[in-house]
């Protein structure tokens, strides 16, 4: 009987546990917004793997805002993360802005990191985004966070064509209008 009932407790436990994870994916899935304009960026000045291309972006903050309908100005940094053909899914577009206290993000390579910061994340092959004030890490490739205080990856931006001349980046994740 007591079996029974440690069993029931563990099913209650187990049922609680999946229900947060479930609860956990929700609350990542992000949120997009269209930009004022799209943004056009030269297809030619991306056509290195790791070499990221400032722009400069423009969305209206969403009704949910402190101050709703306000144009905000976003910093993107866009790179090839693979190579191959041009399909959007090459790309990948990033705020420059780093979720911790708001510095500017910087491509960094491997050799230029920090010894504590190797230790934190492990030896990497290829150049990360470094935030200059308190080293948080990022992905090239997509965005999340390999190490440091920022509390979550970097805000996105979303590549939603490339053309024969360029690629178009036309949605922005919709917290970075809110917080911005
Ligand atoms: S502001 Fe980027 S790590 Fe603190």
């Amino acid at each position: 009987m007591a079996d029974l009932g440690r069993r029931a407790f563990l099913a209650v436990l187990a049922l609680f546990g999946a229900g947060r994870s479930v609860l956990a994916q929700g609350r990542r899935r992000l949120r997009f917004l269209s930009l004022t304009r799209p943004v056009r960026v030269p297809l030619a000045s991306l056509s290195t793997p790791g070499r990221a291309r400032r722009f400069l972006a423009q969305g209206v903050s969403p009704p949910s805002a402190a101050n709703p309908g306000e144009v905000v100005r976003v910093t993107g940094v866009v790179s090839r993360v693979e190579e191959g053909d041009n399909a959007p899914e090459r790309f990948k577009a990033l705020c420059v802005i780093c979720p911790h206290e708001q510095c500017d993000v910087d491509v960094a390579e491997p050799g230029d990191l920090d010894p504590l910061v190797v230790e934190e994340i492990g030896e990497v092959t290829g150049p990360v985004y470094l935030c200059p004030c308190h080293n948080s890490t990022f992905s090239m490739a997509d965005g999340s966070r390999l190490g440091g205080p920022a509390p979550r990856g970097l805000y996105q931006f979303r590549v939603t064509a490339v053309f024969e001349t360029h690629v178009e980046i036309s949605e922005v994740e919709e917290d970075v209008l809110l917080f911005f």
